[in-house]
């Protein structure tokens, strides 16, 4: 069973890779919902719900690296972070992936997207302890794209909070990561108080 064997509970976080009706490869962070079933609530106006829509599939990878998610959310990840030799994009740092037939349960702002399993692959087994500075940098990535949805300042102050906490308990590379948020974000000492 997909769920057990890839860890998904809950609302499990990846990177989804897309492609246009053109060709052209999409990758941002989604959140995988896991209640019986698989799926996902993706935002109307995201260039991965027209690619969905378009396309009728999405690669969910399971990646470890959190520069990953800040630069997929927030910039257009660069080309060669990108996998595409064979039949769907994946990207080159994941430690596994899995091809989704999607059906989408249309509304307004938000989709519903039901997600059917049709290929999967294991490249990596990562030992990752839990880190607090991981789990921030993702935390205040989030912050980050409802900030520029909403603009509702207390995501500023939330940010600045989960950077203490990258500040005190991140290795190098969630440093670099919280730090190329700020730079992409605008997230300067004057927005976060
Ligand atoms: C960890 C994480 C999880 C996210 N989950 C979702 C999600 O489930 N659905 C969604 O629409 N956006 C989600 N987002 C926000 C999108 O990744 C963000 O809006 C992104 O810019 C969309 O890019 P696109 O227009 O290239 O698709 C998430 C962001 C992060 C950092």
């Amino acid at each position: 069973m997909i769920m057990g064997e890839f860890g998904f509970r809950g609302i499990s976080e990846v990177i989804a890779t897309t492609v246009s009706e053109s060709g052209e490869p999409n990758a941002a962070p989604i959140g995988i919902i896991s209640d019986g079933n698989l799926s996902a609530r993706v935002y109307t106006n995201t260039q991965t719900y027209a690619n969905i829509k378009a396309t009728n599939k999405m690669v969910a990878n399971i990646v470890d690296d959190p520069l990953l998610f800040v630069l997929s959310a927030l910039t257009k990840l660069p080309l060669d972070e990108i996998c595409m030799g064979g039949e769907y994009p994946v990207l080159k740092a994941a430690n596994a992936w899995v091809v989704f037939e999607c059906s989408i349960e249309d509304n307004p702002r938000c989709a519903t997207v039901i997600l059917r399993p049709l290929r999967k692959k294991i490249l990596k087994r990562s030992i990752q302890p839990v880190n607090r500075g991981f789990n921030a940098v993702i935390e205040a990535t989030i912050y980050a794209t409802r900030y520029l949805a909403m603009k509702d300042p207390k995501y500023l102050r939330w940010i600045k909070h989960c950077e203490k906490i990258v500040i005190k308990c991140g290795g190098e590379r969630e440093k670099e990561s919280m730090r190329k948020l700020k730079e992409f974000f605008g997230a300067d000492r004057k927005n976060c108080g």
